[in-house]
């Protein structure tokens, strides 16, 4: 039930203040969140990869209010960018954005996210590696979809994320299920109503299993985003079924959550991808996590008491 209450603070101003500002936040942002500067994200990249792990970093950021913003959210993955492409790193990594972060809600912000993102695109090609875009709420699905689709024209590795919560999203992995399409499945982190959305938590979870089996199937290359140990064993035997090899998908996991079992999977054989977020702009991302997961909530909360 708190859940619906902390993802409609991850989108107040005020709230945003007052949990930013309290001294205890900050050691618990630091379990779900690499760092504040590029060079803490570096460092994390190079321990993960010493695991066995690879990893998708964002840039922590989403919905600016204007074009400034959104071209220091293009430069600061331009930098992300560049130094994959010096250090040789960008075999290991690869990158995921929010276009709410490159000015898709402003004005005419299709070509202004287009614009912004496809430097991005460019630059991560020649550092040897992909962008995958985020999915945000499902006000956004189509625009999301239609700039991946022109990225892809060029730069065909582009990826997207799909989350089956939404009633449209069977349709949209039947449209993206083909060669040479990299989908990362989820769940789905936003608050969204029940006219675009299934509510119930075992619906969600049946709808991921019936998008896996039409990923899997398909000729393109899924990425299983998800904790779950459940549709990470329904992945591996749907993978097994339809002769994919480790390698032929993925698993990804975020930052700080079941380490133990990212290692785990890696150890085992299986491409294991760790979605590694940093920056400063880490509220909606950490209040999402919050509301994810009880154990999450009362994480934080326990350090409120213990100070
Ligand atoms: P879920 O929350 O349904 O939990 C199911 C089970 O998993 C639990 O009962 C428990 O066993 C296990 N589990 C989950 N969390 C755990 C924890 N912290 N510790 C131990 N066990 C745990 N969403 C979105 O809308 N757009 C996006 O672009 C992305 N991108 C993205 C990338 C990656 C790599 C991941 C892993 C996730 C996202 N998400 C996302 C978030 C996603 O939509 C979803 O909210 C979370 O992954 C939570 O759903 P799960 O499937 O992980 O487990």
């Amino acid at each position: 039930m708190l859940g619906p209450v902390l993802l409609a603070a991850a989108r107040s101003d005020s709230i945003r203040r007052i949990v930013s500002a309290a001294p205890v936040t900050r050691p618990v942002v630091d379990r779900f969140v690499a760092g504040e500067r590029l060079d803490q994200a570096l460092t994390t990249l190079r321990a993960l990869t010493d695991r066995g792990l690879e990893v998708t970093f964002d840039h922590l950021g989403e919905d600016v209010t204007d074009r400034g913003e959104a071209l220091r959210a293009r430069d600061a993955y331009l930098e992300l960018a560049q130094a994959l492409r010096t250090t040789g790193l960008g075999e290991r990594a690869e990158m995921s954005v929010k276009l709410s972060a490159f000015g898709q809600a402003l004005p005419g912000g299709d070509d202004i996210a287009y614009a912004n993102v496809l430097p991005v695109v460019e630059a991560a090609a020649e550092a040897g590696t992909t962008v995958t875009l985020d999915m945000e709420d499902h006000t956004t699905v189509d625009s999301t979809l239609a700039i991946l689709a022109k990225l892809r024209e060029r730069f065909p590795a582009t990826g997207a994320v799909l989350q089956s919560y939404l009633h449209r999203t069977e349709d949209d992995c039947r449209a993206l299920a083909g060669e040479g399409s990299r989908v990362r499945l989820v769940k789905g982190a936003y608050k969204e109503p029940a006219s675009v959305a299934l509510q119930d938590k075992h619906e969600v979870d049946r709808a991921y299993v019936r998008c896996l089996r039409i990923l899997m199937e398909g000729g393109g290359y899924p990425m299983i985003g998800s904790h779950d140990p459940r549709m990470v064993a329904i992945a591996q035997e749907l993978a097994r079924r339809c002769g994919r090899k480790p390698g032929e998908y993925e698993f990804q996991m975020l930052y700080g959550i079941r380490t133990a079992e990212q290692e785990r999977l890696a150890g085992a054989g299986h491409r294991m991808r760790v979605y590694v977020p940093y920056g400063t702009d880490w509220y909606g991302y950490f209040m999402r996590r919050l509301a994810e997961r009880p154990a999450n909530l009362a994480f934080f909360l326990r350090s409120l008491a213990t100070r």
